[in-house]
């Protein structure tokens, strides 16, 4: 007997499939006011609870790569309650198998035992490739794919990660974050796309693109807004930011992935300017929806309509909490154990507190994301799909990512190593697959290292397999000095040490930190190894700049790889040995001092020096952003721009000539910067206004024009409103500069 849902399933799915987008729309809209006006309260509220894995799943031991499901409380939360979706491993990642036979039983029981049929949206924390999903392609974090200054490959990464979300049967993806890196203590700075806001949004969009290029996979904007602004740098602690910073420095990722097409927001648990951003109407409907006009599913975060209680404080009572939040715009309350939302809800809704249209307006959003999703059509995984999954070439796409992020940042010429060199290694990321990938690998933290697969190399293995000789004594953990005597003493014998140091995985407020410089043991180990008189090569595996200033002179080279995924190892050892030409340059502001944390986009004052002589040193990072060196070299020349005036509406194109004046072939990120030289604000000393990668033979020259909307040159006014003033303006590659003037 087909259910009401099958009634209505079929001709769907024969008409979306040959029809024109439009005509699609309006079909999916159909559908969903169809659904829409069979639903109960009760199954509505329920459409807009999520649950976790954890609330459904068998206590007691698993199966690895699969979960064995509580038949009572799965039933409960799919046929009683009616969730709308479930997220989240257990605790590990699932092999393929495990997720088409959970994913199978929980569909079944969706499609078949509920009076709608309505399938349950299944969403993901692909955070950086198909990251729990075993044997999943894995890719650099954010923060390193930011570094190759190339849309393309986050495009192509998002794409494979999408594929094998697919594989895996998974239609919601929890990704990309769009939040800016603009404090590096927070633990999340390696899942930003850097400091910059432009560059944070042009990547951020080429990320969408690739995730919903398929269409089968919805993309997740996360977490709005200003999530990485904290005051303190510790996670989910208070943004103290004003609108007009907010606007300026984190709204643009978010505008560029809703213009891109994405199909959900994920809220920030944080807080701006005291107001929680769960409760905010402010910033959630007038802003995003109004402004902005996002029309997809807003979630929220974890627990985070509890948190308005009791954590902010904000909320007397739940249900206070509940209605601030579906008051706020909130579509899908990620409770994400429990049903109060959902209880709290229809009781708002049965007292006249929230009218059953806000209720509607959410399942509404709810249910498109389903349908556009293919989900109603196909409410399970896709076999013929697994033919996307970890494919070679997805592979080959990692490892060029990992070597496209690798930054190069000094060299008195010790690089690249010589294949007959003796090399020491040492470190505590030398020997680790954990630091490599960083969080949200195969377990929320990343540092499970028995869930990695067999054979994948450590930075150790790497070196070994090219090295001609090789001796390795660790000398510290991360945090811990071991016999640092010991490496000291092999460190001597060798041509050349290389020490892996930096940060092993963490996610979220476990990577906390009170003091951003390199921990102290493995600062000791260092000035052992370099007291010794080898010329060392520091190697850091971080997803944050730690400061270094103390051994940093001292280094014969110093390579920044993040946390390079997967094929890392190899990546950084093709760098180390000249295999691969690094073209990497830093999408942050490398401090020289732990609370010197100026941002490259820094104002004229943030450069006048300490002390009684304000000379020009009070700037004086470890490493600038943009920063980058090559095995070959790079010369501009003819930077011209087609006009020298220009009005609001105007375009401007810039040209340049990029020559590789050196002996080998090389990729280089031209970025493209503007000054104004004076604004009714402060002007920052300089803004990126634009950035292209080119790939170079010796001796080859490219020119190349950057055509940018005048419209760019805009800062945000205290109306918080775009605001483009006349004056004249530099616009800088290299250290070309030409002056453009803005006339009203
Ligand atoms: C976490 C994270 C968020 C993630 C969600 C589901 O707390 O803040 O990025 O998508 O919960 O795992």
């Amino acid at each position: 007997m087909p259910t009401p849902l099958a009634r209505t399933l079929l001709p769907g799915l024969i008409l979306i499939l040959t029809l024109p987008p439009v005509a699609a729309q309006e079909r999916a809209a159909e559908r969903v006011e169809a659904l829409l006006a069979e639903m109960t309260l009760e199954e509505k509220v329920g459409q807009m609870t999520q649950v976790t894995l954890t609330a459904v799943a068998a206590e007691g031991d698993h199966p690895r790569g699969g979960v064995l499901l509580d038949p009572v409380r799965l039933r409960e939360a799919v046929v009683e309650r009616g969730v709308g979706s479930i997220l989240n491993v257990l605790g590990a990642s699932l092999s393929l198998d495990g997720w088409h036979e959970l994913l199978g039983e929980i569909q079944r029981l969706a499609t078949s035992e509920t009076r709608l049929g309505i399938p349950v949206i299944y969403g993901i924390d692909f955070m950086h490739g198909a990251n729990y999903t075993r044997e999943g392609t894995i890719f650099p974090h954010n923060l390193g794919l930011a570094a190759a200054f190339d849309r393309d490959l986050v495009r192509r990464a998002a794409r494979i990660t999408s594929e094998e979300a697919i594989a895996s049967g998974l239609p919601w993806n929890f990704s990309p974050v769009g939040d800016v890196g603009r404090i590096p203590l927070w633990p999340r700075y390696y899942e930003t796309f850097g400091e910059d806001p432009f560059l944070a949004a042009e990547m951020t969009r080429a990320a969408v693109e690739g995730m919903e290029a398929d269409g089968r996979v919805a993309s997740t904007l996360k977490h709005y807004l200003a999530y990485s602004g904290s005051d303190v740098g510790r996670d989910r602690t208070p943004a103290n930011l004003t609108e007009r910073q907010v606007r300026e420095e984190y709204l643009p990722p978010f505008r560029a992935g809703i213009e891109a097409g994405a199909r959900a927001v994920m809220l920030n648990s944080g807080e701006i300017d005291g107001e929680p951003v769960h409760a905010s109407r402010y910033w959630v409907t007038d802003v995003l929806r109004d402004e902005l006009g996002f029309k997809g599913v807003v979630v929220t975060d974890w627990m985070d309509v509890i948190f308005l209680h009791t954590r902010h404080r904000v909320a007397p009572t739940m249900k206070d909490a509940v209605r601030m939040a579906v008051e706020a715009g909130i579509d899908m309350s990620m409770t994400p154990y429990d049903y109060a939302f959902a209880d709290l809800l229809a009781e708002l809704v049965r007292e006249g507190t929230i009218p059953e249209s806000r209720v509607d307006a959410s399942v509404r959003r709810i249910l498109t994301m389903k349908v556009t999703t293919g989900l109603l059509d196909a409410p399970t995984p896709d076999p013929a799909a697994r033919a996307l999954f970890a494919a070679e070439a997805s592979r080959e796409t990692a490892r060029q990512a990992a070597r496209a992020t690798i930054t190069l940042l000094q060299n008195d010429g010790v690089l690249p190593l010589r294949r007959g060199a003796r090399v020491f290694v040492g470190g505590p990321a030398a020997e680790s697959l954990t630091a490599l990938n960083g969080g949200w690998t195969y377990v929320w933290q990343g540092t499970d290292a028995f869930e990695f697969p067999d054979g994948v190399p450590s930075l150790l293995d790497a070196i070994r397999s090219r090295a001609a000789q090789t001796t390795f004594v660790p000398g510290a953990t991360f945090s811990e000095p071991l016999d640092i005597e010991a490496a000291a003493r092999a460190a001597a014998g060798a041509d050349v040490a290389v020490l892996a140091v930096g940060e092993d995985a963490y996610a979220e407020w476990v990577g906390d930190i009170r003091d951003l410089t390199l921990p102290e043991a493995q600062l000791s180990l260092i000035e052992a190894v370099q007291a010794t008189g080898t010329p060392t090569v520091l190697v850091l595996v971080q997803g944050r700049p730690r400061t270094i200033h103390r051994v940093a002179d001292r280094a014969a080279a110093i390579v920044m790889a993040y946390t390079p995924g997967m094929e890392g190892a190899e990546a950084i050892a093709d760098v180390l040995y000249g295999e691969h030409n690094p073209s990497g340059r830093l999408p942050f502001t490398y401090p020289r001092h732990p609370n010197a944390l100026d941002t490259y986009d820094h104002r004229y004052t943030q450069t006048l020096d300490t002390g009684f002589d304000r000379g020009r040193g009070g700037f004086d990072p470890q490493f600038a952003f943009g920063h980058g060196l090559s095995y070959t070299t790079f010369a501009y020349r003819d930077l011209l721009l087609d006009r020298q005036q220009v009005g609001p509406g105007d375009q401007v194109r810039v040209h340049v000539t990029v020559t590789n004046t050196g002996d080998r072939a090389g990729a280089d990120a031209v970025l493209l910067f503007t000054r104004q030289h004076y604004a009714s604000l402060t002007p920052p000393v300089r803004r990126l206004l634009g950035f292209r990668k080119v790939h170079l033979q010796p001796g080859e020259s490219e020119t190349i024009t950057f055509s940018v909307p005048v419209r760019r040159l805009a800062f945000i006014g205290r109306d918080g409103q775009p605001r483009l003033e006349r004056g004249d303006f530099d616009v800088m590659v290299g250290d070309l500069t030409d002056t453009l003037r803005v006339t009203p």
